[in-house]
């Protein structure tokens, strides 16, 4: 089975074998016949670069389901199952007023998904709203809930991508959401600008939802007309002494300060800075309006855009003596 579709990226890579999940009692009666094959599990596929055949029985999850499990005056918790796509979820709350996820607008992939990478953007992260969420283990079929501080999550980071990587399935997440008194985050700037543009004074969070959408959609590639998998590269953190140096080089250096010894770099800068932004080799390149998108224009394999990164890592590595990490899972 091709997995072109199944990859935001569309790389046409095949499956060994591939298992649709559409219930709990399916997931569970195929890992407990399958435990000991190799497995390999795909949600949204939204955040992964496929660089050879998967030799391994391909398990899709795609359950489905919305529920509130908990209703206040001034919140709700929604039970939202990992096949739920994450956009759609968004817009499902903004329908009904509730707040906290509007910055998320417009990523791509599963709710599944979200928590294995805490997906963040604009100011906010998954972990911001996040109670639970419910997985099982792939060796016994018990079943675990992982409670917030349980994840250990950090920028782009949680226990599922560390100590637990490939241990476990996500099958549903808890967000704790705002009915009344939503905390909006328009501090970021390219928002302010967006609402400011269009004399928006006192935003609700579908205003802010639009301005995401439109800031977006200005910038990223939409991965049904172009593949990709949103930022390539982690934005890289660096020391406060390796800042000055880099800094005293290049005074034009953008910068975010995460503490007094931590300042985050803008990995697209440096793309840029050493020259790939827009740049397109046949069929592959990295995206035009923001330099640490890689794109697929049609038909590139993943091991191309795979020696492009490997490229672009070398050369910001040699031009800035910065190492620059994929976000992107490399398969
Ligand atoms: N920049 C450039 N050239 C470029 C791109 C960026 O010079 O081609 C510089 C500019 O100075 C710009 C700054 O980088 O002001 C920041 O750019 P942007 O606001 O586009 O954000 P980012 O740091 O490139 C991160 C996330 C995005 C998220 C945005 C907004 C990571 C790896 N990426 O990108 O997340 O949408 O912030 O919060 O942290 C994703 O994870 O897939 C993703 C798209």
């Amino acid at each position: 089975a091709s997995l072109k579709s199944f990859n935001t990226f569309g790389i046409d890579a095949k499956a060994q074998s591939y298992c649709d999940i559409n219930d709990l009692d399916t997931l569970y009666n195929v890992l407990k016949k399958h435990y000991k094959t190799p497995l390999f599990v795909l949600g949204g596929g939204s955040n992964m670069l496929l660089t050879k055949d998967i030799e391994a029985l391909v398990l899709h999850i795609n359950l489905k389901g919305i529920e509130i499990v908990s209703d206040t005056d001034n919140s709700v918790i929604i039970k939202a199952m990992a096949g739920e796509n994450w956009h759609n979820f968004v817009l499902w709350c903004l329908e009904h007023n509730y707040g906290g996820i509007e910055n998320l607008s417009l990523i791509p992939g599963n709710i599944g998904t979200a928590p294995i990478q805490n997906i963040g953007a604009y100011g906010v992260e998954l972990k911001d709203v996040f109670v639970s969420c419910e997985a099982i283990k792939i060796d016994d079929q018990s079943v675990k809930t992982f409670t917030n501080s349980d994840c250990n999550f950090g920028y782009r980071e949680s226990i599922f991508k560390q100590g637990l990587k490939n241990q476990y399935i996500i099958t549903s997440v808890n967000l704790k959401l705002t009915k009344t008194k939503h905390q909006l985050h328009t501090d970021y700037g390219v928002i302010r600008n967006e609402l400011d543009a269009n004399s928006i004074k006192a935003p609700t969070i579908q205003d802010v939802s639009n301005a995401v959408i439109a800031i977006r959609q200005s910038k990223l590639p939409d991965p049904n007309e172009i593949g990709n998998s949103g930022s390539f590269f982690k934005n890289p953190i660096i020391s406060a002494e390796e800042f000055s140096e880099l800094e005293c080089n290049f005074p034009d250096v953008p910068s975010y300060k995460i503490s007094d010894e931590a300042i985050k770099v803008p990995a697209g800068w440096l793309i840029e800075k050493a020259g790939f932004k827009g740049k397109r080799f046949n069929d592959y390149g990295v995206h035009n309006k923001q330099a640490l998108v890689l794109v697929n224009y049609g038909n590139a394999s993943g091991k191309e855009i795979f020696d492009l990164a490997q490229l672009i890592q070398k050369t910001v590595k040699r031009i800035f003596n910065i190492r620059i990490e994929t976000e992107v899972n490399i398969i």
